[in-house]
């Protein structure tokens, strides 16, 4: 039995599904099963509710696991958190955990996403039991939900290049790290198959859409500034700007993850833009 984590998000559903199109016997940990009708009609998934703050409920959840995905959501306390499940992962004696990470995670990084990864990869490290780190670069997905009708771009990314990936790929990785034996000890990095600037993605959007999109390169100040007029929370405008240095000198790595692991062709941005439009129109 595999325990997916994060199952009503953006990657853990997808990895749910995949799992059980290639009929692997799933169970989704979910905090309310209510949000969780669609996983449930999927062949070969069971919903179990449990919550990564109640180290309770994650015994009786991994009961009869021997492997599991380890995903939460991007928040500080995802640190305490995925901690808790480690400590009831190794009491409860699993084979292999696969830990959804980020490209570039640093437990040495001053703050933020990739630091707090850093620090989870420790953890897991040092539990002894045995594992899989997945770096993916940031999703496809994630610029469609944040760029989706706007038509100019602001990033402190100067000309660097970004090697977005399609979650529908990292999730392909996923399955065959909790289905295939051979991959513990490894940290893949996961990425698409080009690294582009944010000036070509723009370009390759426009070109989707039919209509003008631009990118224009802010500094790292203004970008804070732009943050804090939307009212984020100190913590996560903090966040994102380590997140975007990070970017800046790690995000053009290239792999072959996706094909070597993932056994199958990466979808390009090209592709993307052309499936989503509507969607980046703003439609
Ligand atoms: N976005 C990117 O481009 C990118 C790139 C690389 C890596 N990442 C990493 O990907 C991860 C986020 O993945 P995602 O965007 O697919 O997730 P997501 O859509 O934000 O969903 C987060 C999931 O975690 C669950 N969760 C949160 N707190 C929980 C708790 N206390 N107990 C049990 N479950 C809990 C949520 O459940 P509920 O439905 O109950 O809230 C939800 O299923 C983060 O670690 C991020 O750093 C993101």
């Amino acid at each position: 039995m595999i325990l997916v984590t994060g199952a009503t998000g953006k990657s853990g559903s997808e990895i749910v599904k995949q799992l059980s199109e290639a009929g692997a016997p799933v169970r989704a940990l979910v905090r309310n099963s209510q949000k969780a009708a669609g996983l449930s009609a999927l062949a070969g998934v069971e919903i179990v509710e449990g919550d990564l703050d109640k180290p309770d409920s994650l015994d009786a959840a991994l009961r009869g696991v021997e492997r599991a995905l380890l995903l939460s959501a991007a928040e500080p306390r995802s640190v305490e958190l995925q901690g808790n499940f480690i400590e009831a992962a190794r009491r409860a004696g699993l084979k292999h955990v696969v830990k959804f990470s980020g490209i570039g995670a640093d437990e040495n990084l001053p703050g933020g996403f990739l630091k707090w990864h850093g620090q989870i990869e420790r953890q897991l490290r040092e539990s002894g039991i045995p594992h899989t780190n997945l770096r993916p670069n940031v999703f496809m997905q994630e610029l469609l939900n944040s760029w989706g009708g706007q038509r100019t771009i602001y990033l402190p990314l100067g000309d660097a290049k970004l090697s977005v990936v399609d979650i529908r790929d990292i999730a392909a990785v996923a399955v065959k790290t909790l289905t295939e034996d051979g991959h513990a000890g490894q940290s893949y990095v996961i990425t698409g198959p080009e690294a582009l600037t944010l000036d070509e993605i723009a370009a390759k959007i426009s070109t989707a859409i039919g209509e003008p999109v631009n990118y224009v390169s802010i500094s790292f100040d203004d970008f804070r500034q732009s943050l804090a007029g939307m009212q984020l929370p100190e913590w996560l405008a903090s966040a994102l700007v380590e997140l975007y240095r990070t970017l800046a000198t790690d995000g053009a790595q290239v792999t072959d993850v996706v094909a070597k692991v993932g056994k199958k062709q990466p979808i390009n941005f090209d592709e993307f833009a052309r499936e989503h439009g509507a969607k980046f129109k703003g439609e």
